[in-house]
């Protein structure tokens, strides 16, 4: 591995930057290899640190009012923006997301904030009728308590701050974890709340090992609410262990994602839609399109459109603003996609464009892949890629995309593409998605509710569902006599 200048990046907790001393873990870029710097690899001790000051913290933040939550929270807004460009050059520096797409996702990630200062001032209680002319009936909402959120590499500031943009409107105090492969948005992020002025103890910021940190989590009775996107292994780890304290949990886990294109499409419009789902950050998004089921009539032509718009993907380190496709975030991850095209290939599928990796400067790429004449028995068609791989299998009905699309245990998003709204309407609702993509293959905004169905998840972010997972209703009877 080739090493360049890098930065020492710390810690925050209680507004201290901390983690001298500690080991290094360092943060490498995908895209060739290079250390672009390190953060500490803090354990147990911090997270246990981090706990007590957003405990503390959470005795006075709880008791400001939404208006002033809002307050702290709009100047974060715009400092997010002010600081568009520097952040999004550490998100590809560090992951490897196209420089175009981590500006997007830095704009992605202000919005929750936005909406959130908001939407903090909506969190309504309730008068109910009683049945007695001596008491009065209502429900409270109060913050959960101390909130920890633990994040993925692949969207290193908007998976944040869907998490934390509710919890602090709510009256919360959070912690945050980020991924070890994609901590450095955070530690701008971190630095940003402290200039939006945040008192100390209301956000925390913990690098390092997750077994441990988690652990000092899972294990504290101070921590009220976990709130985690990752993998449906992780999560189901998470939902065991939270079970000893009856912690609250929110889960974004993993995702297959159907796309169904039917007879009576716009063709053009399916590949505008499939391209934007399946490319996004190089196929390692939850919501990708997984798989492509294409009704015979017109599979011929979408899958040459569609091939040709592939062919025009350029691949390379992101920070040049002319590539489309960056690199896989590891070796492991590239080796996964190769895994899935090989073994199509060799239960009968063919090549259209791409198909291998790509060795270049030292980073781990995959070239944009179409591959048709797949079937369900091949692992492609059965599990997450995460890759920039678009298997396309052709299908005889409506019926039969329904009942493929289906066949999975995962529900997280889903796209249908059809003209005709009959069809739309009755196929969509018989998919068990959490989201759906109706002719449209980018659905995701801060104001609408994401998450899964089955094992994608439990719980939605986002729009004003994503407030509730951090408020308790509390039920309060009042006598009158
Ligand atoms: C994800 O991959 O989990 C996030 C995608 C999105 O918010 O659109």
């Amino acid at each position: 591995m080739n090493e360049v200048k890098t930065k020492n990046y710390r810690m925050s907790i209680n507004g201290e930057w901390i983690g001298e001393g500690l080991d290094l873990l360092e943060v490498v870029n995908p895209a060739n290899g290079q250390i672009v710097g390190t953060v500490p690899n803090g354990g147990e001790r911090e997270a246990a640190q981090a706990i007590e000051a957003a405990h503390h913290a959470f005795l006075t933040w709880s008791q400001t009012t939404a208006y002033e939550r809002a307050g702290y929270l709009k100047r974060l807004h715009q400092l997010m923006l002010d600081n568009q460009e520097e952040l999004a050059q550490l998100m590809t520096m560090e992951m490897g997301k196209p420089i175009n797409e981590s500006r997007g996702e830095v704009n992605y990630a202000a919005s929750f904030i936005e909406w959130f200062a908001e939407e903090g001032k909506r969190v309504y209680g309730e008068t109910i009728p009683s049945h007695a002319g001596s008491k009065r009936l209502q429900v409270w909402k109060k913050p959960v308590g101390v909130v920890a959120a633990i994040t993925p590499w692949n969207f290193p500031a908007a998976m944040l701050t869907r998490k934390i943009g509710p919890a602090l409107a709510a009256g919360c105090t959070v912690i945050m974890k980020p991924s070890g492969e994609s901590p450095l948005s955070a530690v701008k992020l971190m630095e940003l709340c402290e200039e939006a002025g945040f008192p100390k103890g209301v956000v925390n910021l913990v690098t390092g090992s997750s077994s441990k940190i988690a652990k000092a989590i899972m294990d504290d009775a101070r921590v009220r609410k976990i709130t985690f996107t990752g993998s449906t292994e992780v999560g189901k780890i998470l939902i065991r262990q939270s079970a000893e304290q009856v912690k609250r949990l929110s889960l974004e886990l993993g995702g297959h994602a159907p796309l169904i294109v039917l007879d009576d499409a716009n063709v053009d419009l399916a590949v505008k839609g499939v391209m934007a789902s399946k490319f996004r950050n190089a196929g390692q998004t939850c919501i990708c399109a997984n798989r492509i089921y294409v009704q015979a009539g017109i599979y011929n032509d979408f899958v040459e459109k569609f091939a040709e718009a592939v062919k025009k993907l350029q691949v390379g380190n992101g920070a040049s603003e002319e590539v489309d496709i960056g690199p896989l975030i590891n070796q492991a991850g590239l080796d996964k996609v190769n895994h899935h095209v090989q073994d199509a290939l060799s239960k009968g599928a063919a090549v259209v464009t791409g198909g291998e990796p790509i060795t270049k400067d030292g980073g781990v790429f995959f070239a944009p892949t179409v591959i048709k004449d797949v079937d369900q028995s091949m692992v492609v068609m059965q599990e997450e890629t995460f890759g920039p791989v678009a298997p396309v299998q052709k299908i005889a009905s409506e019926a039969e995309a329904v009942k493929l699309a289906n066949d999975t245990p995962y529900g997280l998003a889903a796209y249908v593409f059809t003209e005709n709204v009959a069809r739309g309407t009755r196929v969509i609702e018989q998919l068990n998605f959490g989201i759906v993509g109706w002719n449209d293959g980018a659905p995701s905004a801060a104001q609408v509710p994401f998450g899964g169905m089955k094992e994608s998840g439990i719980g939605r972010e986002g729009g004003h569902e994503g407030i509730d997972a951090f408020v308790e209703s509390q039920y309060v009877s009042i006598g009158m006599e």
